[in-house]
């Protein structure tokens, strides 16, 4: 499976990796290319020396008046030799050699022109028709200790050059990046509501239709949203009117009827139309819930919303809600219909299959937390777990359809805002409750 990269780091890493090698590459080539004219050079420098002393070395044998053979020659003050000879003759008796020349460098037998030993390059040159041997000797150690100080020069840069060219690589690198970083920032802030186009114009050539078909996607998601919303609608309104018609004309049935039994039946029809009209209006509540749309565009105070509706249902019973509202704004991204929807539904629940003589609270905190509880009967664990799954209920003698907690439950999820059903209510022995935060989304 690939591992998810930096673009900026491999570039960055991967460049400098590229210039160093191609650099050491360089550095080997010119030294070899260097070590090789520095051989010439001290090759040339040691045959010159050669020819240079073999006619003085002559001469000064040739003139001494009795062969008394092995000779040195006197250094005028002291000092080290880089560069030691030997002369010798046919018989390989030691004629003459510089004073730190050590016979042991040089072969039994001489060698006319370059020759190498484990330790020293050796040059030597015949004359007086072969009887008089010149060697000159050079350590090879000196060759190799230039070789090594030139190519060390030729590397140095380098400690210099990786770090500078990384910064270099990782600054213009990331100069390049910078706008399809903001494009990224872009596109993770905003939140899962908005569907507005990103910023495609500033954008490098290379990422431009990546920005193309991500506005393309939110634009077909946006008209899907759309056409689904007005389905949702249409339906609601086509489903409601023939209902309501049918539930108004069973009523006005109902009164002009005097036999007891039909009007029981009437009645029993009257409570099947009403109870069809809430599944289709719960029903269609669900299925906006699961279309999407939880999340608007822009905040809103959701705070006036939940004080409208409390009142709504205080109306109906009042002195049952005890509810404790924020003094200020709780801005949220939640759709304020997809709340309203999502807190009738719980605060229709805690007032149906609560208990009668226990109040219900309705709380909404600063910090956005919302939370409606009420007494009553716990909930075993092994069915609180069930209840947020369509048509499911445990047991109570309320009448419903178990829709609305599945409705709560898919405006939570679209809102990415986690809802929790605890019962008993935190810190008491009975009851239900219901805590959910619409700032924090996950
Ligand atoms: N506040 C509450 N207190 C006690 N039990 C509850 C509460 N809310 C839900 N329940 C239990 O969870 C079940 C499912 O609730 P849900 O709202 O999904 O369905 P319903 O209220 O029975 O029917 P509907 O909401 O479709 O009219 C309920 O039947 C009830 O048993
Ligand atoms: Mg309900």
């Amino acid at each position: 499976m690939a591992t998810r990269t930096s673009l900026q780091k491999t570039l960055g890493i991967g460049l400098t990796l590229g210039v160093t090698l191609l650099w050491l590459v360089g550095v080997t080539a010119s030294g070899l290319v260097a070590q090789h004219e520095m051989n010439e050079v001290f090759d040339s420098a040691l045959e010159e020396t050669a020819q240079r002393i073999l006619p003085l070395a002559v001469t000064d044998i040739l003139n001494r008046e009795n062969d008394t053979g092995n000779q040195r020659a006197p250094a005028l003050k002291d000092h080290d030799e880089y560069l030691t000879y030997l002369v010798r003759d046919e018989q390989g008796n030691l004629l003459l050699r510089s004073h730190d020349a050590n016979p042991e460098v040089f072969g039994t037998t001489p060698i006319e022109g370059f020759s190498n030993t484990s330790t020293h390059r050796l040059y030597g040159a015949f004359a007086v028709s072969n009887t008089i041997y010149l060697e000159v000797a050079e350590p090879l150690a000196h060759r190799r200790e230039s070789a090594l100080e030139a190519g060390l020069a030729l590397l140095m840069p380098l400690v210099v050059l990786i770090p500078v060219s990384l910064l270099g690589v990782w600054w213009i690198v990331r100069l390049s990046l910078r706008k399809v970083v903001d494009f990224q920032q872009d596109i993770e802030s905003r939140g899962a509501g908005d569907l507005t186009p990103v910023a495609e114009n500033q954008l490098p050539r290379e990422f431009k239709p990546i920005a193309i078909a991500v506005n393309r996607l939110l634009e077909r998601l946006h008209r899907a949203l759309e056409s689904e919303r007005s389905f949702t609608a249409n339906s609601a309104h086509e489903l409601r009117t023939p209902l309501a018609t049918a539930l108004a004309k069973v009523q006005r049935l109902k009164t002009r009827i005097f036999d007891d039994q039909v009007k029981k039946n009437v009645t029993e029809i009257e409570e099947a139309l009403r109870s069809l009209s809430t599944l289709s209006g719960k029903l269609l509540e669900l299925a906006k819930a699961e279309g999407g749309g939880a999340l608007s565009q822009n905040p809103h105070d959701l705070v006036p919303v939940l004080a409208i509706i409390v009142r709504d249902f205080e109306d109906q019973v009042p002195g049952r809600i005890v509810q404790s509202l924020p003094e200020q704004e709780v801005s949220s991204f939640l759709d304020p219909d997809a709340f309203a929807i999502l807190v009738r539904n719980l605060i229709e629940n805690a007032l149906k299959h609560g208990s009668p003589n226990q109040p219900v609270e309705v709380s909404l905190e600063d910090n956005g937390t919302l939370r409606v509880c009420n007494g009553g009967d716990s909930v075993p664990p092994d069915q609180l777990i069930l209840l947020r799954n369509r048509f499911t209920r445990s047991k109570t003698d309320a009448s419903g359809s178990g829709l609305g907690l599945a409705i709560a439950d898919a405006i939570a999820k679209g809102a990415g805002m986690p809802l929790h059903l605890r019962s008993p209510v935190t810190g008491r022995q009975d009851g239900f409750e219901v805590v959910m935060n619409v700032i924090n989304t996950w």
